[in-house]
Parts: C-alpha cells; structure tokens; sequence
C-alpha cells in the first residue's frame, strides 16, 4: 500500500498514509487547506473516524500540509492537490467537500467587503464541485456565507446538478460562541449547553435564541441582550484582537470539524444528526436561512422550524430580514453576471 502510494506522488500531488479500513468508506476534500482555517480544520479531519481519505487542495502549500498531517497515526489516507490542473483529482469521489478558500477580514472591514475576492473564488470551485463530485454535501465557510452559498446554489442550478438538500452554509461557529458565552454568564456545564442560533452568518444576521436555550438560567433582559450582541459581533472580537493577522481560524477549524462530523454522521446513516445551518429554506420568506437541520443519508432531511420566540427575537427576526436578503440577492446576481 505504502509502495503505491509514494509511486503515484508527483511535486503537485503528494499522496501520503495508509487507508483505515474502516466502513463506509468517506472521502473528504478541503478546499484551502493551506490556510488559517485549513491548516487546523485539516489536522481535526485527521482525527475524525469517519473519514477515510483526505484531500486537501490549495493553489500554494498543500504538499507540505499533506505531508505534516499524513503522519499522525489514525487510519486515513492524506493526499495534498496544489493548483487548479489538480482539483479535479482532489474532488473526485468526495462525500463532503469543506470550503475555507477566500481572504480573511481586516479590523474594520465588514464581511461583505470580502465578496469582491470570494465570491469569484467560491464560483469558480463550485463550478469544479458541479464537475467532478456533484454529489457531494458542500459545507461552505467562505465569507461573506450570506452571499457565497447562494452563489454555489446558482452554480449547481447553472451546471443542472443542484440539491439543496447537499448544500449548506457553516454557520456552526455561532453555535459554538453561543453557547461559550451563555455558560459564561448562565455558570452552567458548557458541555451541556445548547444554543440554537438562526438567520444568517454577519452581523444583525445571526440571531442566537437564548429564550431556547437549555439548561434554563434566570438571565435578566439586559444580560441577554449583551449575549446577543456579543455573539453578533464574535467574529469582529477576534478580528480586532487579531490586529490585522486575520479572522478566527482555531475555532472556526473547530466548529467546521463539528458540522462536518455531523454530514458524516448523516450521510452513514446516524440518526437525529441536527445542526444549524445556513439552507435553502421556507422557514421565513427568504429563500436561504440558518435554522436547526436534521442531516441524514441525503443530507437535510428536515429543515426545523424557529420554536416559540421571544418578542425580543421576533424585533430581531424582523430587523436582520433586509440585510440577509440584500446578501442573497447580491450573490444571485453575481452568479448569473460573472
Ligand atoms: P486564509 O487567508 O488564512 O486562508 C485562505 C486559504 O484559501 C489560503 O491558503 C489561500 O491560498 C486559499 N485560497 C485562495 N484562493 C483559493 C482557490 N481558488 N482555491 C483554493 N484555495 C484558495 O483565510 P482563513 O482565515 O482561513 O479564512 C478563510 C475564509 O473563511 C475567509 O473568507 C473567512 O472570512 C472565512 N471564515 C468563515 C467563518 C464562518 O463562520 N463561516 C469563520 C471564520 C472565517
Ligand atoms: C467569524 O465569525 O469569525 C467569521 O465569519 C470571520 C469574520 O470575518 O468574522
């Protein structure tokens, strides 16, 4: 195995570890694996069961990643593709393809000063993706995830491949900040905290319902209302501590491990698998929206409805509609002009 491996390396493909031999057989593709997301999220997949090959494809870098992951001793195979003549070789037979390709926020950037660079990024590997594993459950973390999942949807819908049921956007990190900071506050067992968060992935967008969440703590209206805002704005938290050096990396590889974790456990068949994702959806009137997701074989199986809100949420729900749909309506666009 280990003879055929090194055969088949060449400088741009460097195909490196031993296949685990466990069932069912998952692949998994990691588009910008090189970067601040990619590095770490490569290295959790690596420890992931569930996954039995690894491609991970960058335009720079992606040898000496592959090779750096390849030996950590758990049962998958790692393969490092570099450069755009080898995305089709990363992407074939892949179950979930996860995307951090795309350039990172500044301190006082928004995250839709990013689509001018991302969004023609996230089109053109989707194009790839519609090519070469039209089935595979697409976790997209590029920002600005309002706007880049419905332009993967318009890729798919473009290319005749699409399933909403397989494309979703990785709004888990919210989740995670959520419930961080609820047990914060609340003094419970953060491993027991849950947290639904909805809307969108910027901003007013994200709506965390701390009226859901469990266990129940008594918080005043003030401190959930600095809960919210401070989960708004978790990703300018750490923009700004990052002082130019980029947005969040080791939690965003964290949370995109947990909701690909999650896509496995689904497509194998595990049952009540339920994350919150940003999806097709006609929860509310918009066409795309966060909201809690059963995932199975075929990837949503159900999108879940928002629960009784609290009229703090319902002012929230209603204030982050035009922002959300403006970010769609922008990525819809962009697909279809470029
Ligand atoms: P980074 O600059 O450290 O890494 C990005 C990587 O993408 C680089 O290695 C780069 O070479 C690669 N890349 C660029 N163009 C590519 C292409 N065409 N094909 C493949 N790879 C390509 O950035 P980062 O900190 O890893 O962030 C990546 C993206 O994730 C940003 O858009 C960021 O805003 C977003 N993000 C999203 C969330 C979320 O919750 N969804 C959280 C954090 C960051
Ligand atoms: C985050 O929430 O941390 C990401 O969307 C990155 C950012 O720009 O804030």
């Amino acid at each position: 195995m280990l003879r055929s491996i090194l055969r088949s390396s060449t400088s741009n493909a460097s195909r490196r570890g031993f296949a685990s031999g466990a069932s069912p057989e998952r692949k998994v593709a990691i588009l910008g694996a090189a970067g601040g997301i990619g590095q770490p999220l490569s290295l959790l997949m690596k420890l992931n069961p569930l996954v039995s090959r690894l491609a991970l494809y960058d335009i720079a870098g992606t040898p000496g990643v592959a090779a750096d992951v390849s030996h950590i001793n758990t049962g998958s195979e790692v393969v490092g593709y570099m450069g755009d003549e080898n995305l089709g070789k990363a992407l074939e037979g892949s179950d979930v393809v996860i995307i951090p390709a795309g350039v990172p926020r500044k301190p006082g950037m928004t995250r839709d000063d990013l689509f001018n660079i991302n969004a023609g990024i996230v089109k053109s590997l989707c194009t790839a993706i519609a090519k070469y594993c039209p089935n595979a459950l697409v976790n997209m973390i590029s920002n600005p995830v309002n706007s880049t999942v419905p332009i993967a949807a318009e890729v798919f819908k473009m290319a005749g491949t699409y399933d909403e049921k397989r494309l979703f956007g990785v709004t888990t990190l919210d989740v995670v900040r959520a419930k961080t900071f609820y047990a914060g506050k609340a003094k419970v067992n953060v491993a027991e905290v849950n947290v639904p968060v909805v809307g969108g992935h910027a901003g007013i967008t994200i709506l965390p319902l701390f009226s859901q969440a469990t266990p129940k703590a008594n918080l005043s209206d003030d401190e959930i209302v600095a809960l919210t805002k401070r989960t708004q704005d978790g990703g300018t938290e750490v923009v700004e501590a990052k002082a130019g050096k980029g947005s969040a990396t080791l939690s965003m590889a964290y949370a995109g491990a947990v909701f690909a974790d999650a896509c496995l456990k689904g497509l194998n068949g595990a049952p009540d698998v339920v994350e919150c994702s940003f999806v097709q959806s006609t929860v509310t009137e918009l066409p795309f929206f966060a909201s809690k997701v059963r995932i199975g074989k075929n990837g949503v199986e159900e999108v879940l409805g928002l629960g009784a809100l609290s009229d703090f949420e319902k002012e929230g729900l209603e204030k982050l509609k035009p922002e959300l749909k403006a970010s769609i309506e922008k990525g819809i666009k962009f697909a279809h002009q470029n």
